[in-house]
């Protein structure tokens, strides 16, 4: 089992140059690879590029709240209807550039796509920034309806990690998790049970040493899944093997 990259987003106009030859090298190095959407378009592009060894999410980020209204989460319900579209994501709140997006905004695109999920029996990709405790309070009244969820990119603490085991949760950890600075993060990676692991890139974003800065691309996980191994003690093969299986039962792929 090789591994695979649980958040990348291809659809980025960053990849309108060569989409076919990174998604080539994604799928030569990697088993296969989850696009997220993050607005009602990009939910479309992602579904438009399923193939062999490519899945998609659908949903719309916190920065876009407007999209989630009445004729928006119809059309995700269409989307999500479609072959190989394995989540609902990605969704959630981001409080970290004040008045992008109005709070009682998101909070309602929130709740309401995780009752898409729910009512879709699909699991949620999660997105987190500056928001831990609005975030944690919407998940406790919703965690229950919900059949599992990533929280990605985790960028909380060790006590950040129970409350999403609590919600019976993944946890994922992108490039940011390779940077010399990043040694809190590396102890949150720690409190991570191996079962609930998970590696992706959140390409184009966080490139991951020794790449850092570079555009980043599926392929660049490998390194993310190194530093992993390190934090865990093991070789990255069997970081690898579980982290897989991890999220081949989680998406039903
Ligand atoms: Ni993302």
């Amino acid at each position: 089992m090789g591994l695979v990259d649980t958040h990348c987003h291809l659809q980025s106009e960053r990849f309108d140059e060569d989409r076919a030859a990174v998604l080539r090298r994604a799928l030569d190095a990697l088993d296969w690879i989850v696009l997220i959407g993050d607005t009602l378009e990009s939910s479309q592009a992602a579904v438009d590029l399923l193939q062999n060894g490519v899945y998609a999410a659908v949903g719309v980020h916190p920065y876009h709240p407007e999209q989630a209204d009445g004729e928006g989460i119809k059309r995700l319900r269409a989307l999500a209807g479609v072959t190989r579209v394995v989540a609902i994501g990605e969704i959630g709140l981001d409080y970290y550039r004040y008045n992008e997006a109005p709070r009682d905004l998101q909070q309602r695109a929130f709740r309401a796509q995780l009752e898409l999920a729910a009512e879709l029996n699909l699991p949620v990709v999660i997105h987190n920034r500056d928001s831990q405790d609005d975030l944690a309070a919407i998940l406790d009244e919703h965690y229950v309806s919900l059949c599992g969820g990533i929280m990605h990119c985790f960028s909380g603490d060790a006590a950040f990690v129970e409350r999403c085991l609590l919600w019976d949760f993944h946890v994922s950890f992108a490039g940011n998790v390779t940077f010399p600075k990043a040694q809190a993060l590396r102890d949150a990676a720690k409190a991570v049970p191996m079962n609930r692991l998970l590696v992706e890139t959140d390409s184009p974003y966080l490139a991951p040493q020794p790449v850092r800065g570079k555009r980043c691309e599926p392929a660049f996980v490998r390194y993310t899944a190194e530093t992993l191994a390190t934090v865990k003690g093991i070789e990255v093969d069997e970081l690898t093997a579980q982290t897989t299986a991890n999220a081949r039962a989680l998406f039903r792929i």
